[in-house]
């Protein structure tokens, strides 16, 4: 199967397991052979974004310059497995109306659970007033209203939402299943199916 170019958007709040699944999923789908590239916040800003901030304009051009990437990549059939907090629902549907072959995947966690997590410090200082800006303490994150995933760290483990996120992109055509691995074409597995109950296996 030729491979069709999606990119996977994640969006969610800091520390709501965006990275964690896509890396994992990045693994999955290089196991079946597909190409993928992974661009990150935390990474992407150390270079393409490094000159923005956390205003709502400096976010919304973060998003815009990884939208052009991500759409270079996905007309080029590439997996893109995009994580950005993205917390504008404006933003994240211009990227989706750029790029066009897009999956979101809403990584939800309770406020109370990522506080508890807390894994980069970054929460404590927030609640702290030592951070402006902070998304979901002191500055907005706009739920996604129809997500095609929707996954929760708090309740699920990562190979539980790992396996919604596969499930769909086969759904959509953009992951094959194991059944489009065969060798046969469907009327040739028709053709062996039927001479097997002929001879009495099946
Ligand atoms: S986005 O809003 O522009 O999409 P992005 O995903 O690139 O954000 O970067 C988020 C990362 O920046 C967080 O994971 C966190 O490590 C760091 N960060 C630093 N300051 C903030 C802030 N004020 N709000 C959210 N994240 C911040």
């Amino acid at each position: 199967m030729e491979q069709k170019g999606v990119t996977v958007w994640f969006t969610g709040m800091s520390g709501a397991g965006k990275t964690a699944l896509a890396i994992r999923l990045e693994e999955e789908l290089r196991k079946r052979g597909l190409r993928v590239e992974r661009l990150d916040g935390d990474i992407v800003r150390k270079g393409l974004t490094r000159d923005l901030g956390f205003s709502k304009e400096d976010r919304d051009m973060n998003i815009e310059r990884v939208t052009f990437v991500a759409k270079l990549l996905t007309r080029n059939g590439v997996a893109v497995l995009a994580s950005f907090i993205s917390p504008y629902r404006a933003a994240r549907a211009r990227a989706r109306q750029e790029i066009g072959n897009f999956v979101e995947v809403f990584c939800y966690a309770s406020l109370d659970t990522l506080v508890e997590r807390d894994v980069k410090g970054l929460y404590k200082k927030a609640l702290a007033g030592e951070i402006e800006n902070f998304t979901g303490v002191s500055d907005p994150y706009e739920e996604p209203e129809s997500p095609e995933v929707t996954i929760d760290s708090g309740t699920e483990t990562i190979e539980e939402s790992l396996g919604k996120i596969l499930a769909k992109l086969e759904e959509l055509g953009y992951v094959p299943t194991s059944e489009d691995d065969s060798a046969y074409t469907e009327d040739e597995e028709a053709e062996i199916e039927a001479r097997l109950a002929a001879l009495g296996y099946l």
